[in-house]
């Protein structure tokens, strides 16, 4: 049978992402990151990036339909990101998605941002199924959940502060290393020795939650200390341990989920799963219990269309009801609750 041919819009943050995906075959993913114009400030300005998305959905959508090599009537359903995120960007991808629904006649199908970085997966690995252990690590969000089925999802613990990439982003903008912080604190620890300081690992007591907001004022006091003492290390020591500090905590903490699960393989989601640290330390953990691993590639970590469709193909051929078009976006809407 034919699956369905999906187009997946995200515009949750700060990339306008498009994409259309056949069954779980991505045919064309496209995206207009905005990087460049937030890195003046130092992070996400909320209404320069919905401008931006307004500006770059259209050609964005007509890219993704033309290197699919398909007419928009083809199409069997529009899915667009209905939340988290920030709600003037939400609200332009939400909009133009319901709006070519509209006037193609096609069914709508609202996602939700995170399921997306749980799906991006399947979009590369067809033995990725439940009951899996799925840490999502992003620039707004942390956590560990317990795929029951897709769909059936148990939050087992999740930041309770700021988010794993938020974390990286801060540190980032502190080291004066810019903006986004994930891929720059990852670049510059690689030549760096991470255990140069024993940068506090929060939380210990709880086995699946984290806790990174502390972390700043511990590098800020240790540094300030180190420069009274005139043994301030380089740059990349101190990079690569923060970055070990924050790897270590989301590797533990995760495994420890695997652990109490009982769960066989293990898989990650979200911007903060590029970082190629995270990913060896992973990849090791996974080998050493003999379980599987499910890590999409950097492409796929970070937002991307194809998570969105492949969420609503999943909706069509579980045979859910498309979302009315009057629904809106959900700025706040939290995965599993
Ligand atoms: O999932 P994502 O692309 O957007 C959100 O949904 O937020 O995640 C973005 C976050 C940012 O905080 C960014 O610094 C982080 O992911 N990130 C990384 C890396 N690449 C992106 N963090 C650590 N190492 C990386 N290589
Ligand atoms: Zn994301």
């Amino acid at each position: 049978m034919r699956r369905p041919l999906v187009l997946g819009i995200e515009t949750s943050c700060d990339e306008t992402a498009v994409a259309v995906v056949e069954g779980l075959e991505v045919r064309s993913s496209v995206l207009a990151s905005q990087t460049e114009m937030h890195a003046r400030f130092g992070g996400v300005v909320p209404e320069v990036a919905a401008r931006a998305h307004v500006e770059a959905i259209r050609p964005l959508v007509h890219q993704a339909l033309a290197e699919a090599g398909i007419y928009s009537d083809q199409l069997d359903a529009i899915a667009a990101t209905r939340g988290p995120g920030l709600i003037g960007a939400l609200m332009v991808g939400f909009a133009f998605g319901k709006a070519m629904a509209w006037s193609l006649g096609k069914p709508f199908y609202g996602i939700d941002h995170m399921e997306g970085h749980l799906f991006s997966p399947r979009l590369e690995f067809d033995a990725y199924r439940p009951p899996v252990v799925v840490l999502l690590a992003s620039g707004g969000h942390s956590q560990i959940v317990s795929v029951r089925e897709w769909g059936d999802y148990e939050t087992l613990g999740a930041t309770i502060d700021d988010a794993a990439g938020e974390a990286f982003d801060k540190l980032a903008r502190f080291l004066g290393l810019g903006y986004p912080g994930g891929p720059a604190i990852d670049a510059a620890s690689q030549d760096g020795d991470p255990s140069a300081f024993a940068f506090p690992r929060a939380l210990r007591d709880r086995p699946f939650d984290f806790s990174f907001s502390g972390l700043k004022t511990a590098v800020v006091t240790r540094l300030e200390q180190a420069k009274e003492d005139g043994t301030l290390p380089p740059r990349a020591d101190v990079a690569a341990s923060i970055q070990e500090a924050i790897v270590d905590v989301l590797v533990d903490k995760t495994f420890n989920a695997v652990e109490a699960t009982g769960a066989r393989a293990v898989a990650g989601g979200g911007g903060v799963l590029a970082n190629r640290r995270l990913r060896r330390r992973f990849a090791e953990e996974a080998e050493r219990r003999g379980i599987q691993l499910f890590l999409p590639s950097p492409a796929y970590c970070t937002d991307n269309g194809a998570m969105v469709a492949a969420v609503g193909v999943d909706r069509i051929e579980g045979g859910a009801p498309p979302d009315p078009l009057g629904s809106d976006v959900d700025p706040g809407m939290i995965l599993g609750a």
